[in-house]
């Protein structure tokens, strides 16, 4: 079987400063995660796309999804990122492979490049773990110590910033979030890595940005009107 994607979306986009959970905020007159799904069902190589919102979403009836034919929605959004996916994959587990690949993205990544996705599909396809997008840390790191004062400058060489899509087997994903989960959670690839594995970075992009403060909306609207969207 090939790839499928699953997309947590049950946030509620505290930091946005808005009623609105951020996946529906008005980005170029859709809502914001009509271009995440948009994107992903331009990957070919996807046979489904699995979104996860919650149970309490008021929001995502009131769109027509019509055009994504390869969309299945599952009511299950946990507290947390990890327990929304944990619990999309448990789902998932009831009639998919254990070996399938699933590749977790964020609903709150939108400008996410499809050719990209298509290429870490094949690149991973027969790797033992899996792998990330992420892209190399440019900017010096301060640790602040008592009323923002430096205390270190971290060493940046060999650090990456993790983005989305991440890629792993669906059984030991599941697995890896049971054992592991807990606030040090915050990817995919975290929770395997405290089972002792070595997921694969996958050169990422500048343009993948998380949606996380209201200045993230007006740079994810450039990045995709200068795409044509
Ligand atoms: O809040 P943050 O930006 O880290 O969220 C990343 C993604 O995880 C978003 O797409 C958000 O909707 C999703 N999420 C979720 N369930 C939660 C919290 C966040 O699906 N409880």
């Amino acid at each position: 079987m090939g790839a499928i994607a699953l997309v947590p979306a049950a946030g509620s986009g505290s930091r946005m400063a808005s009623d609105t959970p951020k996946q529906y905020l008005d980005l170029l007159g859709k809502p914001l995660i009509w271009h995440t799904l948009n994107a992903l069902h331009q990957v070919a190589a996807l046979e489904r796309i699995f979104i996860v919102i919650s149970p309490e979403d008021e929001w995502w009836d009131g769109y027509d999804w019509d055009g994504f034919g390869r969309l299945v929605v599952m009511r299950c959004g946990g507290d947390s990122r990890a327990e929304s996916v944990l619990n999309g994959l448990q789902a998932l587990s009831l009639f998919t492979p254990s070996d399938a690949w699933v590749l977790v993205h964020d609903a709150a990544r939108p400008c996410v490049d499809p050719a990209q996705v298509d290429g870490m599909i094949a690149t991973l396809a027969d790797d033992p773990v899996g792998g990330i997008l992420a892209v190399p840390v440019a900017d010096t790191l301060k640790r602040e110590g008592n009323d923002a004062r430096i205390t270190e400058t971290a060493p940046r060489a060999g650090l990456w910033q993790a983005q989305t899509p991440q890629m792993f087997r669906l059984a030991m994903l599941a697995g890896a979030l049971e054992t592991g989960m807990g606030p040090d959670i915050t990817d995919e690839a975290s929770a395997l890595e405290k089972q002792g594995a070595q997921p694969q970075l996958l050169m990422g992009s500048p343009w993948n940005l998380k949606v996380t403060y209201p200045h993230d909306l007006q740079l994810a609207s450039l990045i995709l009107a200068a795409r044509g969207e």
